[in-house]
């Protein structure tokens, strides 16, 4: 007897390079979690093209750009089906019947959407993005997920795509399934200057892609206990942001740094030094495989068309569903 796995959708906007911060948020568990779950990675070009509209080629780029850091990262495209979510009509389809029942007043007052909106300085907001959560709704119950593992942020989205399902189910005939989320544990990396995030628009990120050498460079600027000036001044890992580092990336050493910062045997280049070589150790297999993917770039192209042909078989058939729900299926044979 074949047991048949729960599945899992999750995806990114596809912003710009994955970082470090993307890798342990959630990258590293999706590459675990292929092996346990039937695994479906959406790259939102639609979501991101909501702010970012006026940069199609941008959007373009960058979509390669994420999907060759998921291959390089660890996604095996005979295990995970990688997808675009703009070559999966049928998701904007679903979301149009979705927007049928969604109230205006719960988009605005989505703590997400509004933080965003601040963001991106939107006085009013384009219909677009008001919208995009309901869009995610479509992305993640097409695929008719079980598990949505995404970050804090992503919460209010959860709980509109079971709002949303629970009220097709009910006004239609129960078609979708009420996903539930999976919150990563770590949910933010500090960025190299401390500040609260790594982020590529704040320039203080380590990239995936990134040398030996520019790894080593990043980390030398990564800010420290400013109290600390002479080697052997005892240092305060708790005000460190190359030990919140350690902590995350180096957990086997990491009580014996604390112990030796405090003493001020250890000195801050020595200790930046043994956190570039860990990053190192742990990217080289990612470029290995990058450099794979690099010299053979329809690789990467042929993967992704393959993930969202595949994709697109089984939004078909929920579609096929959803639209005998809402007596729409007026061409379908089996009708009366
Ligand atoms: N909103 C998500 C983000 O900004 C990206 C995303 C789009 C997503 N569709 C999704 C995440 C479906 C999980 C499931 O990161």
């Amino acid at each position: 007897m074949t047991i048949s796995k729960e599945r899992i959708l999750t995806g990114d906007r596809p912003t710009g390079p994955l970082h470090l911060g993307h890798y342990v948020g959630s990258l590293a568990n999706r590459v675990k979690l292929q092996h346990e779950y039937e695994s479906y990675i959406l790259i939102a070009d639609v979501q991101a093209l909501t702010t970012h509209f006026e940069h199609p080629g941008e959007l373009r780029r960058n979509t390669m750009q994420v999907a060759t850091d998921y291959l390089a990262a660890g996604l095996d495209p005979g295990t995970a089906t990688i997808l675009i979510q703009s070559r999966v009509p049928e998701i904007h389809e679903l979301a149009m019947y979705f927007s049928l029942f969604t109230m205006v007043n719960v988009l605005r007052h989505n703590p997400t959407v509004k933080t965003e909106a601040a963001q991106h300085g939107f006085n009013d907001m384009p219909y677009g993005f008001l919208g995009y959560p309901i869009s995610q709704s479509a992305d993640i119950s097409i695929f008719k997920a079980h598990l949505v593992p995404v970050g804090e942020d992503q919460i209010p989205h959860m709980e509109l795509t079971r709002k949303i399902v629970r009220r097709f189910n009910d006004l239609y005939r129960p078609v979708l399934i009420e996903p539930r989320e999976l919150i990563s544990s770590v949910s933010r990396l500090v960025g190299l200057d401390g500040k609260a995030k790594m982020s590529k628009s704040l320039n203080n990120g380590i990239f995936l892609q990134d040398q030996p050498a520019v790894v080593e460079a990043k980390v030398k600027t990564a800010v420290t206990d400013p109290q600390r000036i002479r080697k052997n001044d005892p240092g305060h890992p708790e005000i460190c942001t190359v030990f919140t580092y350690h902590k995350v990336f180096n957990a086997a050493e990491v009580e014996e740094i604390e112990h030796d910062c405090r003493q001020g045997t250890i000195g801050c280049v020595a200790c930046k030094k043994n956190l570039a070589d860990k990053l190192n150790r742990m990217l080289e297999p990612m470029h290995e495989r990058r450099a794979v993917y690099e010299q053979h770039p329809d690789l990467v192209a042929d993967i992704l068309q393959t993930g969202t042909a595949k994709a697109r078989k089984i939004a078909a058939a929920t579609m096929e569903e959803v639209r005998e729900a809402m007596q729409l299926d007026y061409f379908s044979k089996h009708q009366s």
